[in-house]
């Protein structure tokens, strides 16, 4: 049976994820907007990983004995200046998630909860993968610049990331 501090805390995570995913969603569209397909492949990619994240620890709670109660979704933001901003945002998002990751295992060290713990430490892996990946693009963004043809081959580029399940590899709970 989960404990109820953890239990409360997996909620507000599962918030935290649905909302990120509600951010990317946005983010796509303001690129379906800007004419930037690849840009906005990725952000609806981004998405569905977000929404793979919330089911990870909507099915955890459930294994465990619990009850999720979902909160409402605050609203989010819908237009940013240009690409740079857009990904700039996107890797404080990631350490701001990853902070909160963090602070989830430390209320499980706390609590002595071992499996959230032993759960959590997927979602710490992905999280250097998630930081890593914006902060990537944001680099080659600023290396761009006013290059509008850089700019078109990027979009090409993320127009050929596909969506993997990751939460659904091996050794995952
Ligand atoms: Fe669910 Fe982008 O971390």
């Amino acid at each position: 049976m989960i404990g109820k501090k953890i239990q409360t805390a997996i909620d507000e995570q599962i918030n935290a994820e649905i909302w990120s995913a509600y951010l990317y969603l946005s983010m796509s569209a303001y690129f379906e907007r800007q004419n930037l397909r690849g840009f906005a492949n990725w952000m609806k990619i981004q998405w569905q990983e977000e929404v793979t994240h919330a089911i990870k620890f909507f099915d955890y709670v459930h294994s465990r004995g619990g009850q999720v109660s979902l909160k409402p979704i605050a609203a989010v933001q819908i237009d940013w200046k240009n690409a740079i901003e857009v990904f700039s945002e996107t890797l404080k998002h990631e350490q701001h998630v990853t902070a909160l990751i963090n602070n989830l295992a430390n209320i499980a060290v706390e609590e002595k909860d071992h499996a959230t713990n032993s759960m959590l430490q997927w979602f710490i892996a992905e999280q250097v993968e998630e930081e890593a990946n914006a902060e990537q693009i944001l680099v080659q963004l600023k290396m761009i610049g006013d290059n509008g043809y850089g700019l078109l081959m990027l979009d090409r580029e993320l127009a050929s990331r596909v969506f993997v399940d990751a939460t659904k590899a091996a050794n995952n709970l």
